[in-house]
C-alpha cells in the first residue's frame, strides 16, 4: 500500500493557519517586516521609470504582516504627486487562505485604515497560487520584487529528520542534503526573479537564517524553540500517544542558510545568477526581539506567568501546526486535534511553570538586489 505521507509535497504540509490567525499572531513578522521601511523607499526611489509600477510580495500569506508596509509606500510614492498605475500581485501556495488577504485589502476586514486598494486611485491588487520558485510574471515586467520570512522553505524535503523535527538537529548526512536541496532552490528562486525583473528594478527579501553569531530563529541565548518542539514531541513518542514512524514524519520542510550560503551565486561573476544580472548590493542580518517575551518582561507586575505562556505559544502554533497535524494524517480528525492540543499544552505548561530563557526572536538575512 501506498504511504499516503509519500504521496504529499510541500505544498501540502506548510501552509499557515487561515482566517486570519496567522497574521494576528505573528506580531514579531510585522515589526520585522516594518523595519525594513526604509530599504524599501530606497528602492522605489531608484526604480527605472515606467509607464506601470508593478510589485509583487512573495509568499505574502494572508497578506496582514506587509500590509502596513505596502500602505506606506503607496502612500509616498502618491504624496510625491506620482499617480501612475500600481499593480501589486500577492503570491503564495495554491494553499493559502487568499480570500483573508482579498478582504484585508479591500476593508472588509483586519486594519480597515491600511486597505490601500480602497484609499488610493489607481492600484490594483492581484493573487497568484504558483510556487516561487517558477516565474510568475512575464518577462522583464515586475519593478520591485519582496519577499519575508519565506524563502526558508525548501520546494521539497530531501529525506525525513531521524532524531529531531529541524535541519538545525539534523546529523550531518541529512544536514548536507537540506544544505544541497536549499542551494538548489535558492538559484530557482533568483533565476525566476531575474526573468520577471526589468532592467533596474529591484528584488528586496528578508528570509530567516543563520546569522553570524550562529543564532537563527526561537534561538538567540536562551531555550532553542525547535529543540522544545522535539523534546515535547519525543515525550509524545515515548509516551506511546504518537508512532516511530509518525516521529520520523514531522521534519519541517526548511532550511535556515547562513549569510555565505545566500551570498555565493552574488560572489561568483560566472554563477548563472551573476550571468542573468543579478547584483546583490547589500546583505545584513536582523534580530527582532520576540514582542511577547518584551511584553511580558515591561509588565512584570502585571502580566503572570500564565499570561506570557498564554501568549508565546500561539505564535509558535501559527506557522508551524501544519508539519505535526500532517504527520498524523493516517489518523481521524478528533484524535490529531487531541495529539496536537497536548503537544503545544506541554510546552505551553512547561513555559508556565518557569518563563525563563522562552522566547520566539526572529533572526532575518536581509538582502537588496538589483538587476542590471
Ligand atoms: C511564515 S509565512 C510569512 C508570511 C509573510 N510574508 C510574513 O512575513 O509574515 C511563510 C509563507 O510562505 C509561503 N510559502 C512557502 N513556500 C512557498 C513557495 N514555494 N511559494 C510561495 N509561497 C510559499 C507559505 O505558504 C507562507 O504563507
Amino acid at each position: 500500500m501506498i504511504n499516503k505521507l509519500e504521496t504529499l509535497n510541500t505544498q501540502d504540509v506548510l501552509s499557515m493557519k487561515g482566517e486570519g490567525y496567522y497574521s494576528k499572531k505573528t506580531a514579531g513578522a510585522k515589526n520585522a517586516i516594518d523595519s525594513i521601511q526604509k530599504i524599501m523607499e530606497r528602492s522605489i526611489l531608484s526604480l527605472p521609470n515606467r509607464e506601470i509600477l508593478r510589485f509583487a510580495d512573495f509568499g505574502a500569506a494572508d497578506g496582514g504582516t506587509s500590509q502596513q508596509l505596502w500602505y506606506n509606500l503607496i502612500n509616498l510614492i502618491r504624496s510625491s504627486g506620482d499617480g501612475r498605475v500600481i499593480e501589486i500581485l500577492y503570491t503564495d501556495l495554491a494553499s493559502n487562505d487568499f480570500s483573508t488577504l482579498f478582504k484585508n485589502m479591500q476593508g472588509m476586514r483586519g486594519e480597515k485604515g491600511l486597505a490601500y486598494q480602497k484609499i488610493f486611485d489607481n492600484v490594483f491588487v492581484h493573487g497568484c497560487g504558483t510556487g516561487f520558485h517558477q516565474q510568475l510574471l512575464a518577462t522583464d515586467s515586475l519593478s520591485l520584487g519582496f519577499s519575508a520570512t519565506a524563502m526558508h522553505y525548501v520546494s521539497e524535503k530531501p529525506c525525513q529528520i531521524k532524531n529531531h523535527v529541524h535541519m538545525i538537529g539534523a546529523d550531518i548526512a541529512e544536514k548536507r542534503q537540506f544544505m544541497a536541496q536549499a542551494a538548489t532552490d535558492w538559484e530557482s528562486i533568483l533565476l525566476a526573479r531575474a526573468k520577471e525583473l526589468a532592467s533596474g528594478g529591484r528584488f528586496v527579501c528578508m528570509n530567516f537564517g543563520i546569522d553570524e553569531k550562529g543564532r537563527y530563529l526561537g534561538n538567540t541565548g536562551g531555550h532553542s524553540m525547535f529543540d522544545k518542539f522535539n523534546q515535547h514531541w519525543r515525550t509524545h513518542l515515548d509516551q506511546g500517544i504518537i508512532t516511530n514512524e509518525e516521529y520520523i514524519n514531522t521534519t519541517f520542510a526548511q532550511h535556515y542558510r547562513t549569510v555565505d550560503e545566500f551570498s555565493a551565486p552574488f560572489n561568483d561573476n560566472s554563477s548563472k545568477i551573476s550571468k542573468a544580472g543579478l547584483k546583490l548590493l547589500s546583505c545584513s542580518t536582523k534580530l527582532t526581539k520576540c514582542p511577547y517575551r518584551e511584553a511580558y518582561e515591561k509588565n512584570i507586575r502585571s502580566m503572570s506567568k500564565k499570561d506570557f505562556a498564554d501568549s508565546l505559544i500561539p505564535t509558535t502554533r501559527s506557522w508551524s501546526e501544519t508539519v505535526f497535524r500532517t504527520a498524523l494524517l493516517k489518523r481521524n480528525e478528533n484524535e490529531r486535534d487531541n495529539i496536537v492540543d497536548s503537544f503545544y499544552e506541554n510546552y505551553r505548561a512547561e513555559v508556565e511553570r518557569d518563563p525563563d530563557g522562552h522566547a520566539m526572536d526572529y533572526v532575518h538575512i536581509i538582502m537588496e538586489i538589483e538587476k542590471i
